[in-house]
């Protein structure tokens, strides 16, 4: 009996407590400035921008945009994760990544990447052990581990996007230009 007249009161306390703090914490809440600061900003690109001739631009990455003018960037591309390998265009291309590797921490501790793709646990994984040329030093002298120059696994490797090529290019690969000798030849 005594217990439950006791926890009445407690809760009575914490109830009163409640309130009290709601109502402070009302009043000394300031009131938000909606866009206030927006409308004393002048753009600053407007003072500071030389004047560019109309066409004058670096390079096609910019997509047409002079030099002092940004514009609105392309949006994201989205990475393909269906573990469907795509061509090396040559043999010693860095293969890119059919996989997605958000999170894949690569630093002085640990190499996500390596959880799968080391020689001792690539069969767990069922993933492609990196090739001998990632033990290799710069004198082509073998390791016993991962070279340090092929640590950074994403210096080389990327994702697959579906990302349009930024600019056009004519790179031809070999067997299509031994073809064409062919060809010439057979002419
Ligand atoms: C959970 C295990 C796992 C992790 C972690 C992982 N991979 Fe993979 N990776 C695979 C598997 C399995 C394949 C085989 C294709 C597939 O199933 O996607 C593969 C395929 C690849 C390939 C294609 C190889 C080829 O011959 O075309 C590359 C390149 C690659 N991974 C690089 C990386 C890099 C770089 C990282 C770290 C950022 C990484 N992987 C992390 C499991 C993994
Ligand atoms: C300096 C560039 C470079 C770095 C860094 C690098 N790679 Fe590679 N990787 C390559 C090249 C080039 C190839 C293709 C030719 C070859 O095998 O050497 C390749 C091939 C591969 C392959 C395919 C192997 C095969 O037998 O077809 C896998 C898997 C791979 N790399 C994973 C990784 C992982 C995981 C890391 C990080 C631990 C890494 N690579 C770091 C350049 C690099």
């Amino acid at each position: 009996m005594r217990d439950k007249s006791l926890m009445l009161i407690a809760v009575l306390v914490v109830l009163v407590a409640a309130a009290v703090g709601f109502a402070v914490g009302r009043k000394s809440t300031p009131e938000p400035h909606v866009a206030a600061a927006s409308t004393t900003t002048t753009p600053a690109a407007a003072s500071t921008a030389e004047p560019v001739a109309a066409g004058d631009q670096i390079d096609a990455i910019r997509r047409g945009a002079p030099v002092n003018q940004e514009i609105a960037p392309p949006l994201m591309a989205r990475v393909e994760n269906a573990d469907v390998k795509r061509n090396r265009a040559y043999p010693m291309q860095p293969p890119t990544i059919p996989h997605a590797i958000d999170n894949y921490q690569i630093d002085k501790n640990s190499n996500r990447c390596l959880l799968c793709h080391a020689r001792a646990n690539a069969d767990k994984f069922q993933a492609p052990p990196v090739s001998v040329t990632h033990y290799m030093d710069r004198n082509d002298q073998f390791l016993a581990t991962i070279s340090p120059r092929r640590y950074f696994c994403n210096q080389c490797h990327v994702v697959q996007t579906d990302a349009k090529p930024l600019v056009a290019n004519t790179f031809k690969d070999i067997d299509t230009i031994l073809s064409e000798e062919q060809d010439k030849k057979a002419n």
